[in-house]
């Protein structure tokens, strides 16, 4: 793509003339060359910034949903460290720093593309289910769900695959040890770390939830059962000491041993099911990534047991067919055909999706050109398709057989997306007592009963039941798009249902619409997950636009803020452009 010669190209077509009549021939030529583009060009404007600007640096560069973990990471690649250490190191800084989403007692997702244009590849870390789960596990004698265990229980918590994940991370592409990695998340755990606005907030809000378990009151409140204020100095000794036994042993040093120990006590106290051998036996797994085109470029995804990438595909594959940008960014036509494409995906979604290591997934059918264009095809241009009306569709053979997000690309071109989760904010709320580390809540992105919604109101069925060490669905889409085998983006996000979407209008939104990747992850975004039937939107889609989608039959409602996509776009020239997402004030994109 030509990226960066749109400047250029202008001025080289005119040479020496002067005054009024050049700036005539020149305005006359811009329109000209602006109604007659038919290929878009890609001004310096679009990756630098004219409305919102993107960090820029030439050597590395880190976006994370917190400034102490993004710098700790810059650091690393300052010191010689490759993007892998970088992303291995912001992930144990956000476990301390951003314990609500960070996570050591959760799992997730890393996209590895490296910069020699070798295959990327995917690191699963997901949580699995204990090996006492049952499909049933969640119900009553009657059958119905009880919701609460699935989220605020110990038998919510799945096994904790973030430091096999990492480790691994390290282990295969990394240069540094894992001592190394931890280094700066230990001392921020033991020393502490001045507390931001957001951190206090979020604890006032959960204060209900979390104080209900002593542990979690004494790790995570004064005392007296105050939140910590911003401007103070918080610290986590039980953390820093579990993460010390890391350091020491490595990864034994958490699923063996005294942590081990204090997990499987934890859950023998409170009626959970996780056993020292489900920790000894869990196992992060390499995949490789969902892969598709759109207009001209690779795009990189989870697969499952996310149903990320699947889905950004499939969405990407059925949009590719609309001129979305003759249409125009957030226009009543783009939405209306971003809501369709979005129904018919997650209408899937809830049929097929889980873990492939338990199921078949039809992944190549879901992914593939001519099952997105027989979609299209039921896509109306001025109506929309009620909920009601849309069932799964029939992709074509199965093939044989508060989360945050961090992106980090190096110097030599090698790029990490890494999306990781504890479910809920602050999880299941329960601390590992004496460990200083939240567990997560991520059995309820199981199905808990076949067309039971689970918390982010997601359906799903047999393909995502539980069963005893399978690994629970996921949305999470740590993303990386390629340009002529070259990376170009590294995305990402949380936000339960909306990942998938929000990572989605992130691609477009720089593809399709030529936004500078600042822009493009600030600029509004609207959601469509087929159930319940309704588009949401954030603040800053007008008004005229609603009425028109609504004229057409959809719902529409305003959301709050949805996702915090930390993204980095790399120029043709290399040059590495920053854009963490505002939504989380404490994001950050640094480089140098
Ligand atoms: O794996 C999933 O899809 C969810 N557990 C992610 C949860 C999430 O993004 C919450 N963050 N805001």
């Amino acid at each position: 793509m030509d990226r960066g010669l749109h400047q250029q190209t202008m001025e080289t077509r005119l040479p020496g003339r002067s005054g009024s009549l050049q700036t005539l021939t020149r305005m006359a030529c811009l329109a000209l060359c602006l109604a007659t583009l038919t290929t878009p060009v890609f001004s310096q404007a679009i990756l630098e910034g004219e409305r919102f600007h993107p960090a820029s640096a030439h050597n590395g560069m880190v976006a994370t949903s917190h400034t102490l973990a993004t710098e700790v990471a810059l650091k690393v690649l300052k010191d010689g460290g490759n993007a892998v250490d970088a992303a291995v190191t912001a992930g144990f800084a956000l476990a301390v720093t951003q314990p609500r989403s960070g996570n050591i007692g959760g799992g997730g997702f890393m996209l590895i593309s490296k910069g020699d244009g070798s295959a990327p590849e995917a690191i699963d870390y997901r949580e699995k289910a204990p090996s006492a789960a049952t499909e049933t596990m969640y119900q009553d004698e009657s059958g119905n769900v009880i919701q609460n265990r699935s989220r605020f229980t110990h038998l919510a918590a799945g096994v904790p695959g973030t430091v096999a994940g990492l480790a691994m991370a390290l282990e295969r592409h990394g240069t540094l040890s894992l001592k190394q990695a931890l280094a700066p998340a230990i001392e921020l755990a033991r020393e502490g770390f001045i507390v931001p606005q957001r951190f206090s907030e979020g604890l006032e809000q959960a204060r209900e939830r979390l104080q209900r378990w002593p542990a979690t009151q004494a790790t995570f409140y004064k005392k007296d059962g105050s939140a910590w204020k911003a401007g103070e100095r918080f610290r986590q000794p039980e953390l820093a000491t579990t993460l010390q036994r890391i350091a020491d042993e490595g990864v034994k040093g958490f699923y063996q041993g005294e942590t081990a120990q204090l997990i499987v006590e934890e859950m023998e106290r409170h009626g959970g099911l996780i056993t020292r051998q489900d920790l000894i036996d869990y196992q992060p797994i390499v995949r490789a990534p969902v892969h598709g085109n759109y207009r001209g470029y690779d795009i990189y995804s989870m697969s499952p047991p996310s149903s990320g990438g699947a889905h950004i595909v499939q969405i990407l594959n059925i949009l590719e067919g609309f001129p979305i940008r003759e249409l125009g960014h957030n226009s009543a036509d783009t939405i209306h055909y971003m809501a369709e494409a979005m129904k018919l995906a997650y209408a899937d979604r809830s049929e097929y999706l889980g873990d492939t290591d338990y199921v078949d997934v039809p992944l190549k059918g879901l992914t593939s050109k001519p099952y997105a264009e027989q979609l299209r095809q039921g896509i109306k241009q001025d109506k929309a398709r009620p909920a009601s009306d849309i069932r799964p569709g029939q992709p074509p053979g199965y093939e044989s057989p508060e989360t945050t997000h961090f992106s980090v690309v190096d110097k030599w071109g090698n790029a990490v997306s890494n999306t990781y989760t504890i479910n809920f904010s602050y999880g299941s709320g329960i601390t590992v007592e004496g460990a200083g580390f939240l567990l997560n809540n991520e059995m309820d992105d199981f199905s808990a009963k076949p067309g039971v919604p689970n918390a982010y109101g997601l359906i799903g069925g047999e393909a995502n039941k539980v069963e005893p060490g399978k690994r629970m669905l996921s949305s999470m889409s740590p993303t990386i798009v390629r340009k002529d085998n070259r990376n170009f983006l590294v995305t990402g996000s949380p936000g339960g249902s909306r990942i998938i979407t929000t990572t989605l209008q992130v691609i477009m939104n720089v593809i399709d619409h030529d936004m500078n990747i600042q822009t493009a992850v600030n600029a509004p975004r609207i959601h469509h997950q087929w159930l319940p039937d309704q588009i949401r939107i954030e603040q800053g889609v007008s008004t005229d636009t609603v009425r028109l989608l609504e004229g057409r039959g959809h719902k529409v409602v305003t959301n709050s803020a949805m996702g915090a996509i930390q993204s980095i776009m790399i120029g043709e020239d290399g040059t590495l452009y920053g854009g963490a997402d505002p939504r989380r004030s404490t994001s950050s994109a640094m480089g140098y």
